[in-house]
């Protein structure tokens, strides 16, 4: 007989585990009607008394200790939300080893030790779920590894970090520079004090592995994957993108080859107007992928928050409710079946953009034909503009080539003593 109650602890009283508290307090009948299940909060668990206090939960539902939680026999869930990997990633397993099941938000700990854990939790006869990992609110871990498991995923396009595309969609808007823009997101609270994790895309990256190991059902190693953030954008290209019909983003991307290997990187791309993408705006995420039987599909919505991220997390522990009611456990998300290698990133094909500075004379068009020519690497479309008395702007694009290629014929290029500067390289979307 199934037992009729589910225990919850919360380990973290931050801006998420704060948002577990209140929906788990606000809408407890709902759940009880929805699972069967009494899902009761046990305890919240904080280092700081000042958090602990702001849940506005009764002292005897607080405790300072994560043992606290882990060693309450009437918790069968432990829901982990303070970050990082240390002390995470062994409270976790202490959670896993004692029986009971972890709902985690914790892209790091997951893009690192995902298959570790989900062993552990295999071994113990419990499951660990991950569903505010990756996109916050949006249930994209439950669609890519569950619903639409069906398929053989060709791609994976995401926008999955939020404070970047609040940053670009200024940008994009405003024709403001990176550095003015990051400093007013800061101000009004959207972009973190220490921004590197965000701008620099090693938030998008965890994310990515996270997200890749759904779609292409293989562990890959978040090392592998290729990444670029958004420093270098400037005001200057995101204009001309504009002029030529695209948007910058920052994207995490996925590709299937044909011989098994998968493409895995996340950097700036240029994103033709007319692409779903484009139109995500501000802080929201969007997951858009290509499946062999399902076609095009995309996911869109708030990547980041306490209340969207505490909906996932709760959806989680829904979903372990209802198993629980049923008299089983929930369905084991898997990190991966399969060995797939990552596509080293100098074989990777796609479309150029290149901004140039170079000096107004005869035999420059020339001197850059050539080189890229000799490189195999084909010329779309060429635009001169805005001459200076020193140098003029040469804005180029490219065919589809591969990078390692066309790097190569930049880096020829950037010798020319005709070339004042190599100012920008952005990648366009094929
Ligand atoms: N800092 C992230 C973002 C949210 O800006 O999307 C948490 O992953």
């Amino acid at each position: 007989m199934a037992s009729a109650k589910l225990g919850v602890g919360v380990i973290g009283c931050g801006t998420v585990g704060g948002g577990v508290v209140k929906l788990l307090v606000a809408e407890q009948a709902q759940l009880r009607r929805k699972t069967g299940v009494t899902v009761e909060l046990r305890k919240a668990v904080d280092t700081d008394a000042a958090k602990r206090s702001a849940t506005g939960l009764p002292p005897a539902l607080l405790a300072e200790d994560a043992n606290a939680v882990l060693a309450d026999p009437e918790i069968g869930v432990v829901v982990e939300v303070i970050g990082g990997v240390n002390p995470a990633r062994s409270l976790v397993e202490g959670a896993l080893a004692a029986g009971k099941h972890v709902v985690t938000a914790n892209k790091e700990l997951v893009a690192k030790h995902g298959p570790e854990l989900l062993a552990l939790a295999r071994k113990h006869g419990v499951t660990l779920h991950f569903e505010a990992s990756s996109c916050g609110g949006i249930p994209v871990i439950h669609a890519l590894g569950q619903s639409l498991a069906a398929n053989r995923f060709e791609t994976l396009l995401g926008i999955v970090n939020g404070t970047t595309n609040f940053i670009l969609t200024k940008m994009h808007r405003e024709g403001a520079e990176f550095a003015e823009v990051l400093a007013e997101a800061q101000r009004l609270g959207y972009a973190e004090a220490d921004p590197t994790a965000d701008v620099d895309g090693h938030d998008a990256a965890y994310k990515l592995a996270i997200l890749a190991a759904m779609a292409f059902d293989s562990h890959f190693d978040y090392r592998d994957i290729h990444t670029e953030g958004i420093r270098n954008i400037s005001a200057r290209d995101i204009a001309i993108a504009k002029d030529y019909g695209y948007v910058v983003k920052l994207l995490a991307i996925g590709a299937a080859h044909a011989d098994g290997r998968v493409e895995l990187r996340v950097h700036p791309v240029l994103v033709p107007e007319e692409h779903p993408l484009a139109a995500v705006s501000d802080a929201f995420n969007a997951v858009f992928a290509r499946g062999n039987y399902v076609g095009d599909v995309m996911l869109y919505g708030r990547g980041a928050g306490q209340l969207p991220t505490a909906s996932a997390i709760v959806g989680d522990i829904i979903d372990l409710a209802m198993h629980q009611a049923q008299g089983g456990t929930s369905p084991r998300m898997n990190f991966g079946t399969q060995a797939k290698a990552v596509v080293p990133m100098g074989e990777v094909r796609t479309q150029y953009y290149l901004r140039l500075d170079v000096k107004d004379r005869p035999g420059v068009l020339a001197a850059i034909a050539r080189i890229f020519g000799d490189c195999g690497v084909s010329i779309s479309a060429v635009k001169q503009a805005a001459a200076t008395t020193e140098s003029v702007e040469l804005v180029i694009f490219t065919h589809e080539v591969g990078e390692a290629a066309f790097q190569k014929a930049v880096a020829g290029i950037g010798k020319l003593d005709v070339v004042v500067g190599v100012r920008a390289i952005i990648r366009a979307h094929v």
